[in-house]
C-alpha cells in the first residue's frame, strides 16, 4: 500500500481520483455555472446553444439579467406552446427559470407554472430571479425528470429545453411525463438528437455528457419512445443542426436541435 494511506483506513483507494458519475458532473457543472450568473459573471456558451438568440426582444425586456443569463437551452419551447390563461405548466430541467417566467405571464393569475431542477444552485438562483421580478405564480422545487413527485395528471402543457438529452433514462423520463399530463395535455420539448450513433469515447466522456452532447438520442429511437408509451400526433416544430462546439467535426454534423409537440389522449 502507498505509504500516504497506511493510517487513512481507505485501503488504499484513491478516492479523490474517482470519476465522478454523470449525475454528479451534471450537477457541478450546472452548479458552477448557476454562481456564475449570480454573480453576473457572462456564462461560457458552454453547450454551443446561444440561448439568448432563440428568443425576441419582447421576451427579454420582461426578464431580469440573471435570468438572461442563465438561459441555457437550445429552443424556445414557450414561443411555440400556444399557452393559455389559467393552466397549469411544468418545465423540467428549468434551470434559472427563463422559460418558466415567460409561461407565467401567459398563464396569468389563474394558472402556475412549476419548475424542476436537480442541482440545489439552479432552484436557488430561479427563485432568487422570480423574487426579484415580482412573479408569484410560479414554484421552483429540487427534484430528478425521471422521478417527479406526485403531480398525476395535473398538468396542461409540459415544457423542456434542453434537459432530457442529459439524462440517461429517458424512457422513465416520457413515463413520468405521461403520468403527469392530464389526458388531452401536451409537451412542447425543445431536445438535442443526433442522426448517427456517437462513438464510445464521446458517450464515455463526462465532458461530452454535461454538454449536451453524449447523451443525445438517435433522432429515430427518441421518436420511436414516444410512440411506444402512447403518445399520439408527434410532431416535430423545428429541426435544426446544431454544431455544438464540445464536439469534433467528425461528429458536430450529425447533431440536431428539435422542438417537438406531442400529446397525451383523451
Ligand atoms: C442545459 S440546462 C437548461 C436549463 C433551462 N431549461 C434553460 O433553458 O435555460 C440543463 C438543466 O437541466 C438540469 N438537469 C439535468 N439533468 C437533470 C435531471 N435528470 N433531473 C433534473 N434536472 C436535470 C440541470 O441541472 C440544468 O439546470
Amino acid at each position: 500500500m502507498n505509504d500516504s494511506h497506511e493510517n487513512c483506513g481507505c485501503g488504499g483507494v484513491d478516492f479523490h481520483i474517482l470519476p465522478m458519475s454523470i449525475d454528479e458532473a451534471i450537477v457541478d457543472r450546472y452548479g458552477k455555472i448557476a454562481s456564475q450568473c449570480k454573480e453576473k459573471k457572462l456564462v461560457p456558451d458552454s453547450c454551443g446553444c446561444h440561448s439568448v438568440n432563440f428568443y425576441n426582444d419582447d421576451n427579454l425586456t420582461e426578464l431580469s439579467e440573471e435570468t438572461i443569463l442563465s438561459s441555457m437551452g437550445n429552443g424556445n419551447p414557450v414561443e411555440i406552446s400556444e399557452i393559455n390563461p389559467g393552466e397549469t405548466v411544468l418545465d423540467l430541467g428549468s434551470g434559472g427559470g427563463i422559460d418558466v417566467f415567460l409561461a407565467a405571464n401567459k398563464v396569468g393569475d389563474t394558472g402556475k407554472v412549476i419548475g424542476i431542477d436537480m442541482t440545489p444552485e439552479m432552484v436557488s438562483i430561479a427563485q432568487s430571479n422570480g423574487r426579484k421580478m415580482g412573479i408569484n405564480n410560479v414554484i421552483f422545487k429540487l427534484g430528478r425528470i425521471e422521478t417527479i413527485t406526485e403531480l398525476d395528471e395535473s398538468i396542461d402543457l409540459l415544457i423542456s429545453n434542453c434537459v432530457i438529452n442529459l439524462s440517461n433514462n429517458k424512457d422513465l423520463v416520457f413515463n413520468e411525463i405521461f403520468r403527469v399530463l392530464k389526458p388531452g395535455g401536451r409537451f412542447v420539448i425543445s431536445d438535442r438528437v443526433t442522426e448517427k450513433q456517437l462513438p464510445e469515447e464521446i458517450l464515455k466522456s463526462n465532458e461530452q455528457w454535461t454538454s449536451c452532447v453524449a447523451g443525445a438520442d438517435l433522432k429515430s429511437r427518441y421518436l420511436e419512445r414516444l410512440h411506444d408509451i402512447g403518445y399520439s400526433n408527434v410532431e416535430i416544430l423545428r429541426e435544426e443542426f446544431s454544431f455544438p462546439k464540445a464536439v469534433d467535426n467528425d461528429h458536430k454534423k450529425y447533431i440536431k436541435d428539435l422542438t417537438l409537440r406531442a400529446w397525451k389522449p383523451e
